[in-house]
């Protein structure tokens, strides 16, 4: 249905109808789009009539339930059918596998709102599409751009920036981040250079990395958004532009001196203080010393000294983790039930050690890999089922040759997925993640779950310590 539907918004465009004159010049004239990308993006115009695509759905056969159910068609308090596209230019939305599977509809003037989008439907589920990836699978291997709006897409696939993608019309989903890392390695978040996109590229940031992505940010110089920049500048500065874009640390660095005034003692404190608190949450120290480094050189002060305070938050740090580590234990050792663990109740303090070992695993490739060329640890050296299938989707995803865990939403529910990043992101919080600590969790693992396996069973060792007892008594 969404495929005849864009192929009936598209013909629109061209044809004699009133209003797609002005639709057309829309896009050649005001978005200077040419026709060549008018035609590769399959734009339309959806006319300004009550109930002109759904009469046409009809006479190709369709049910008003259908015409609800895909969002082209609106039913009315007295029952009658309406179009849900009117007098707007038409973005559709095509999945991977090349299906339109959706729509953006954008006014010409400046009413609200600008876009009118397909809810979800059958056949599309706004969390888990990516505008142009489509397209931008194709060329995306070593990094993609990731924009705001269709239109800044458009231009910059227009300008042969072919690896542009963007979210619909929502913050990023942590599903969205996951099909990115599918297939691609890094991202450069390009939003919108007002104060609402800037917020919106720390949040999508965070989900990007969480899912092993490179990510720098680019924020756009006199211009509100990618679109804008390259219709006054051009292609060329706008990959100038790309180049310079700065690395997650550098972007967060500026972000935070541009709030103080470095020439007042107290105000260059506070932002040393800040930039510390960032820089102890980086796992890995060639990383910290980079920064500590970057710190020093903008602010002044001593690297020496900066480096003491990053290790006392790490410190710090190391404290809260190992306390919250025990408060955990102890409420699951009173009886509260782990959904996702079911296990954890039996052995708490292995279960513990498990998850220090996968999180290690799953942040350090280089770990997987001694692990199994030098057989390091097996699946019997795991007690709880759960971490158990961690374990094994590791072993499968590193004979596959693959370290970046990006299908583990088709292994792992939501909750599970989640449990897995909880044990990821403890061990980020952890100063030291050096090859000898996992060596030493490795070896703690093994050694506690042979230990537990001689153990005999619960009941049996309170018999045993009855008995010792009344013999002591006696
Ligand atoms: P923008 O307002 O930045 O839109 O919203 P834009 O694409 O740059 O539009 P132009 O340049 O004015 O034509 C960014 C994205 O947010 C979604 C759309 O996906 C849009 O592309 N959006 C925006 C909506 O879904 N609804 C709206 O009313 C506005
Ligand atoms: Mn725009």
């Amino acid at each position: 249905m969404n495929k005849i539907a864009a192929k009936w918004f598209f013909g629109h465009l061209f044809s004699d109808d009133p209003g797609a004159r002005a639709a057309l010049s829309y896009f050649q004239d005001k978005r200077r789009l040419s026709l060549a990308t008018i035609k590769h993006f399959g734009l339309g115009y959806a006319p300004d009539s009550y109930s002109a695509l759904t009469s046409y759905m009809k006479s190709r056969g369709y049910t008003d339930d259908e015409l609800v159910e895909s969002f082209l068609s609106g039913r009315s308090s007295n029952g009658k059918l309406y179009d849900t596209f009117r007098n707007r230019v038409m973005f559709p939305i095509i999945d991977v596998s090349g299906n339109v599977i959706a729509f953006g509809g954008r006014v010409m003037d400046d009413s609200k709102p600008k876009y009118r989008n397909s809810s979800d439907t059958p056949a599309f589920k706004k969390s888990r599409n990516i505008f142009a990836l489509n397209f931008a699978r194709l060329t995306c291997s070593e990094s993609m751009i990731l924009c705001e709006g269709y239109m800044d897409v458009i231009a910059l696939h227009a300008a042969g920036f072919t690896n542009a993608v963007a979210t619909l019309g929502t913050a990023i989903t942590s599903e969205q981040a996951r099909i990115m890392a599918k297939y691609t390695k890094k991202v450069i978040i390009c939003y919108d250079s007002d104060e609402p996109g800037q917020k919106a590229a720390k949040r999508a940031m965070g989900m990007l990395e969480e899912v092993g992505l490179e990510v720098s940010v680019l924020k756009i110089p006199d211009a509100k958004d990618p679109d804008e920049y390259i219709k006054t500048y051009g292609a060329d500065k706008f990959r100038k532009v790309i180049e310079n874009s700065k690395s997650k640390f550098e972007y967060n660095m500026d972000s935070v001196l541009s709030k103080y005034d470095l020439s007042l003692p107290q105000d260059k404190i506070n932002a040393v203080a800040e930039l510390v608190k960032i820089i102890s949450t980086v796992y890995s120290a060639a990383e910290r010393d980079v920064y500590v480094h970057a710190v020093a050189e903008k602010t002044g002060v001593d690297a020496q000294s900066i480096r003491r305070d990053v290790e006392s938050a790490q410190r710090r740090a190391t404290y809260r983790a190992r306390r919250e580590e025990s408060q955990n234990a102890i409420r699951m050792a009173q009886g509260y039930s782990d959904r996702v663990n079911n296990d954890y109740i039996k052995a708490p303090d292995i279960a513990n050690k498990e998850e220090h070992v996968l999180g290690l695993l799953m942040l350090y490739p280089e770990y997987v890999k001694k692990t199994f060329t030098e057989g390091l640890l097996s699946v019997d050296d795991f007690f709880t089922g759960f971490n158990k299938r961690v374990f094994e989707y590791i072993k499968d995803k590193y004979s596959e040759g693959d370290t970046r865990y990006s299908d583990m939403d088709a292994y792992f529910t939501p909750e599970e997925v989640g449990r897995i990043t909880g044990m990821k992101v403890a061990r980020m919080t952890l100063g030291d993640n050096s090859e000898t600590v996992f060596l030493q969790c490795a070896d703690a693992l093994r050694s506690a779950v042979s230990k537990k396996a001689d153990q005999p069973d619960t009941l049996g060792s309170l018999e045993e310590m009855l008995n010792k007892k009344r013999k002591e008594l006696n």
